[in-house]
């Protein structure tokens, strides 16, 4: 399963879902949570249902994305009557806003196992991500993904909730760039997906009609470690998209590097064209042809 591009659709917005659909993200995440207005948490878990119904996978309508569903959070006790509405054939995933640790995806595991026994689903098959940083708590609980839950896929991180939880004023430096708490956030969003092996997918880029600040943000969150990003538009998919693919340069310097260490197997280092490369440049080659969908 792809996790480059995934982009938010309110539940309630017919509208927003068909245009969603023709967008070239990898997932759509079908919301139920904070870009639904209360009055609507309630019509939104059928409409998404419908959605599923209709554009999951061997549907007449169905989409190339794969569908997942932002479920309100537990503390909130509508997350269970959530899953319950959603949890249907198609749908390929859940992500889990506002957790503490993995004792939350434990908790919605449990309810996915249920659930999916009485669709008729393969036990297991509905995936999880989780916003890992959006309360103080989630903050000390980053190492509790690994060992990682067998349905767990990415960890991405927000900056909204989490000032609201620590009472700042601001997340943002005057020139644009986060403040400490939130490079921290990012920074252990991470390593928690390092170590837990599971894809780390970056938080998304509020000004959506800035392509070119998306663009250099999308390349240093790419050069940092992040495979994927949060999109809240259409219109960033492209980008997105194209900055967590390898380019031809990437795949063709990957080839040299794998090429260079196979003539030479007795060595764990070797230089080409005065750099020298050991064996995490051999992984990371062989990482980059993984991603551009080619067996090193
Ligand atoms: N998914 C699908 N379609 C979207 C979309 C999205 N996330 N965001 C915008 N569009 C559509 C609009 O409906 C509009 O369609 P139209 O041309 O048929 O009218 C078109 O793209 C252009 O939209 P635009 O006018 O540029 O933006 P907007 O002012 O209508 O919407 C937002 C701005 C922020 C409200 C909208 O992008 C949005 O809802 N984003 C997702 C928010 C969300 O889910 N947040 C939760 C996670 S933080
Ligand atoms: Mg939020």
């Amino acid at each position: 399963m792809k996790l480059r591009s995934l982009l938010f659709v309110p539940g309630d917005s017919e509208k927003k879902f068909v245009r969603a659909s023709q967008s070239g993200a990898d997932v759509l995440i079908l919301d139920l949570e904070d870009a639904v207005a209360p009055s609507m948490k309630e019509a939104a878990r059928a409409i998404v249902a419908g959605w599923i119904d209709r554009a999951g996978p061997n549907q007449i309508g169905a989409v190339s994305s794969s569908l997942f569903v932002r479920v309100n959070p537990l503390t909130t006790g509508l997350a269970e009557g959530d899953l319950a509405a959603v949890v249907r054939p198609g749908l390929a995933g859940i992500l889990i806003p506002k957790a503490d640790g993995a004792q939350d995806v434990a908790a919605i595991a449990a309810m996915l196992d249920r659930l999916e026994a009485a669709a008729g689903m393969v036990v297991g098959s509905v995936r999880i991500m989780v916003v890992a940083t959006e309360t103080a708590t989630a903050m000390f609980n980053l190492g509790s993904y690994t060992p990682p839950h067998p349905r767990l896929v990415g960890l991405t991180w927000g900056a909204e909730d989490l000032s609201s939880a620590i009472g700042a004023t601001a997340n943002k430096e005057a020139d644009g760039r986060w403040t400490d708490p939130y490079r921290l956030a990012r920074s252990l969003c991470l390593f928690a997906s390092a170590s837990a092996g599971v894809v780390p997918v970056d938080t998304l880029y509020v000004d959506f009609r800035d392509a070119a600040g998306l663009e250099v943000d999308c390349r240093r969150a790419r050069r940092d470690g992040f495979l994927g990003r949060i999109a809240i538009h259409p219109d960033q998919v492209e980008t997105i998209n194209r900055c967590f693919s390898p380019s031809d340069e990437d795949v063709a310097q990957a080839r040299r590097i794998i090429a260079a260490f196979a003539a030479q197997p007795d060595l764990g280092t070797i230089g080409i064209d005065g750099k020298m490369y050991d064996i995490p440049h051999l992984k990371a080659a062989q990482k980059t042809l993984a991603a551009a969908g080619e067996a090193p």
